[in-house]
């Protein structure tokens, strides 16, 4: 595949660009703040040309045009929401000290280190007394860092936008062609027109619903799924934290987090039923099963307030393997799931695209294809991990339909092990503070 490769490409080492050859037009433009962006987009009857085409602008999505682009390699960002719905959804909350490092690193961590909240430690709740987990001082000093994804994503917007990058909202219909040749297109209607977008990869970064996943043949890939009876109820409240640090508790009437946002606004969330509807649950009852599920042998109990928000979400684990075919490669939700005890989503997203952008660097610059060869099989060693990780924290903590007193006795001894036994703690405090990048 080396030579295959980097036979279609000139590379201008002194600025550590690529450029590929052929006729097709580069694309520079400005980030098109609504749909369309300020001046007419150059899509005419010629695809234009960029090097890898991104689809979907999440964690994966834009941190990988992020750093492609501070290494020199061109990219383009097709996202089928719009950039203020990108920019509310709310979702993960806990940044991984890698995570952290390389935000940090690659200049996106300025207003993470201003209003994220770094938190050494994690509390684990059961039969009615809190534990904690000495996150930094099991792991030499790593900590985790609470800040909204959907920050994270404002924050790398603002990156691509100031380095005059593209990202086309609401850019729908994308569909995938020839990733068996040597230059794939993706195809979709922005702003009223049919498009083309022609790159020398496609990196699917569309989450668990796109498309990318499916363009793969049915025959080139394996799907591991794990459905859990259960969902998350969130809230975001307008509340002073509860606590200074993460709450999980175990509990007769099923799983509860105490989690928190700002200095003024908290998230929680309650095991629920996953078919449930959030009408059923007006702010008095959803602080009443907060009060039963939170309450300790001491009286303590969670600062109140009004409820902003509310949803539920689904609980899954989802591996497809492999994560590439041809000239695809698919990081983040759109090559597995995690189920959120863990806090594991956003964080492996991060890492696939750092590892993937690494593999493109090498190619690139050095004409390597090697590390894109292995690509899927290191990101897989680390996501397994992370698979592993989040089902034993969704097991030990929730309560599961049918769950007799003996599996409730069993959960209660693994959890009494985990916070008296110094190998079982570091065990969860060196995944939940995050594993190497590779
Ligand atoms: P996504 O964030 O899903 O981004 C994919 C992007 O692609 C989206 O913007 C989407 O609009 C776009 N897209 C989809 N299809 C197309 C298409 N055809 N064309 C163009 N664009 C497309 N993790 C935690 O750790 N803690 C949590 O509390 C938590 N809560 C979650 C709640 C929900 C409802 C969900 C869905 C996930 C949650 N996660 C949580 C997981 C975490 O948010 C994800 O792991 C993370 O967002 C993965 O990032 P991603 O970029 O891979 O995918
Ligand atoms: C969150 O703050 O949204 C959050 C925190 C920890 C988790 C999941 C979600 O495990």
């Amino acid at each position: 595949m080396a030579a295959d490769f980097a036979a279609n490409y000139r590379v201008n080492l002194r600025n550590r660009a690529l450029v590929a050859c052929g006729g097709a037009r580069r694309l520079r433009l400005p980030i098109n703040n609504e749909r369309a962006a300020s001046a007419p987009l150059p899509f005419g009857r010629d695809p234009v040309r960029t090097q890898v085409g991104i689809v979907g602008a999440g964690p994966a999505g834009l941190l990988l045009s992020h750093l492609l682009h501070l290494e020199g390699i061109e990219s383009v960002v097709l996202e089928n929401r719009s950039r203020a719905a990108v920019e509310a959804t709310l979702r993960a909350g806990v940044l991984e000290q890698g995570t952290v490092d390389l935000l940090k690193a690659t200049g996106v961590g300025e207003r993470m280190q201003r209003e994220g909240a770094v938190h050494h430690g994690i509390e684990l709740r059961f039969a009615g007394r809190g534990h904690r987990i000495d996150l930094s001082g099991l792991t030499g000093g790593k900590a985790i860092t609470v800040y909204a994804q959907h920050e994270v994503l404002k924050d790398l917007i603002a990156a691509r936008s100031a380095a005059g990058g593209t990202i086309l909202f609401e850019a729908s219909d994308a569909r995938l062609c020839d990733l068996d040749q040597k230059t794939p297109s993706i195809r979709f209607d922005h702003d009223g027109g049919s498009r083309e977008l022609a790159c020398d990869f496609v990196a699917g970064c569309d989450g668990f619903h796109g498309v990318c996943r499916p363009s793969m043949p049915e025959s080139a890939r394996t799907e591991y799924t794990r459905a859990y009876p259960f969902g998350w109820f969130g809230i975001l409240t307008q509340a002073p934290p509860s606590s200074p640090e993460l709450i999980y508790t175990h509990h007769p009437r099923g799983f509860a987090l105490v989690s928190t946002r700002s200095p003024d606004i908290q998230r929680l969330y309650f095991q629920c039923d996953p078919h449930d509807d959030v009408d059923n649950w007006p702010a008095e009852r959803i602080w009443e099963e907060f009060r039963v599920r939170l309450a300790t042998l001491d009286g303590w109990a969670p600062c109140e307030g009004p409820v902003l928000q509310k949803n539920i979400v689904a609980m899954r684990s989802f591996v497809c393997e492999p994560m590439q075919c041809g000239r695809l490669f698919l990081a983040g939700d759109a090559a597995h799931i995690v189920p959120p005890t863990g806090a594991k989503g956003l964080n492996l997203a991060v890492a696939d695209v750092w590892l993937l952008s690494r593999a493109l660097v090498a190619f690139y610059r050095d004409g390597r294809s090697d590390l894109l060869e292995h690509y899927s099989e290191t990101a897989l060693t680390r996501v397994w991990r992370a698979e592993h990780f989040s089902w034993w924290m969704t097991s030990m903590l929730h309560r599961f339909p049918g769950n007799d007193p003996f599996q409730v006795r069993l959960q209660l001894a693994e959890l009494g092990y985990v916070t008296s036994s110094l190998p079982k703690a570091t065990t969860l405090a060196e995944n939940y503070v995050g594993l190497p990048f590779a």
